[in-house]
């Protein structure tokens, strides 16, 4: 069994495999629930489930699993145990950061987003904050980008000073994984909630050249843009999507639960794709 929280890998070849998996949306079904939410709960823990068992039996050695967030709907230490279990069983090194759902009870699903009632709870002790994970070749930087009782993430002054140490005493190619993105994806109402001070974080950015992909959740969609030499990808949800371009809030039906594999090479090249669940 690897150990948690993992902050070495080694790899028999020259290459790091890592599955990103993201926005598992787990909840407990409750007496109190309707069907529909029931339903809705279920088919989340069975689609995180289904992701891990396809993925995991590709064609491919996954060296590290990277959960980035959103893992529940409500914060609950048992479906974390759940969530624990399901990965500790992999035998894969895995490392799970918070999101704005890890933090955060939204009261008044039923409701239009804007009404619904946040209410902020603490994170579970599991989920990692500013952890370093140390391979041959990359260094891979995992931050918690949450804020208890928001939808909006940050990247803390202290966040940035930390990333900034981190990447001006290791100059191995540098990955950075956090909830919420750091480039707008072009839709108004998900663009409102990512991570406050992106631009400070950027213009600290400016002049580390290994800083070379970021991996976020959050839009529960696919998408890949460039700044500053970095690529920056956003990842669907292991359940539900959102309609991308979409400046109101929409659900994406015809998007399939999805994953992410990064290929990192040890001369910083980044091999980057999604696959969507097999119907
Ligand atoms: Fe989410
Ligand atoms: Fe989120």
């Amino acid at each position: 069994m690897p150990s948690h929280p993992v902050t070495k890998i080694t790899t028999p070849d020259a290459q790091l495999n890592i599955l990103q998996i993201t926005d598992l949306h787990l909840s407990t079904p409750v007496s109190s629930m309707t069907d529909s939410d029931v339903d809705e709960a279920m088919l989340c823990q069975r689609s995180f489930e289904t992701v891990v068992q396809q993925a995991l039996s590709a064609d491919i050695r996954c060296d590290l699993i990277v959960v980035t967030g959103d893992l529940v709907n409500t914060v609950q230490s048992t479906i974390y145990d759940h969530i624990f279990q399901v990965l500790q069983a992999t035998g894969i090194p895995f490392a799970c950061i918070a999101g704005n759902h890890d933090v955060t009870n939204e009261i008044g699903s039923d409701l239009p987003f804007f009404q619904r009632e946040l209410i902020a709870k603490p994170a579970d002790s599991r989920l990692l904050s500013r952890h370093v994970i140390e391979t041959e070749y990359w260094q891979l930087l995992l931050l918690d980008s949450s804020i208890s009782g928001k939808v909006a993430g940050e990247i803390t002054p202290t966040d940035i000073n930390w990333l900034c140490e981190r990447l001006s005493t290791c100059d191995k190619p540098a990955l950075i994984a956090l909830h919420h993105h750091i480039v707008p994806v072009d839709s108004d109402w998900i663009d409102t909630h990512m991570a406050r001070n992106s631009e400070d974080f950027w213009q600290h950015m400016l002049g580390f050249e290994h800083l070379k992909v970021i991996i976020s959740g959050h839009t529960h969609q696919e998408q890949v843009r460039l700044r500053q030499g970095v690529t920056v990808y956003s990842t669907p949800s292991t359940c539900y999507q959102f309609k991308p371009f979409e400046d109101d809030f929409a659900y994406d039906q015809n998007a399939l639960p999805g994953y992410r594999w990064l290929q990192l090479a040890n001369n910083g090249e980044v091999a980057s794709w999604v696959e969507r669940l097999d119907t």
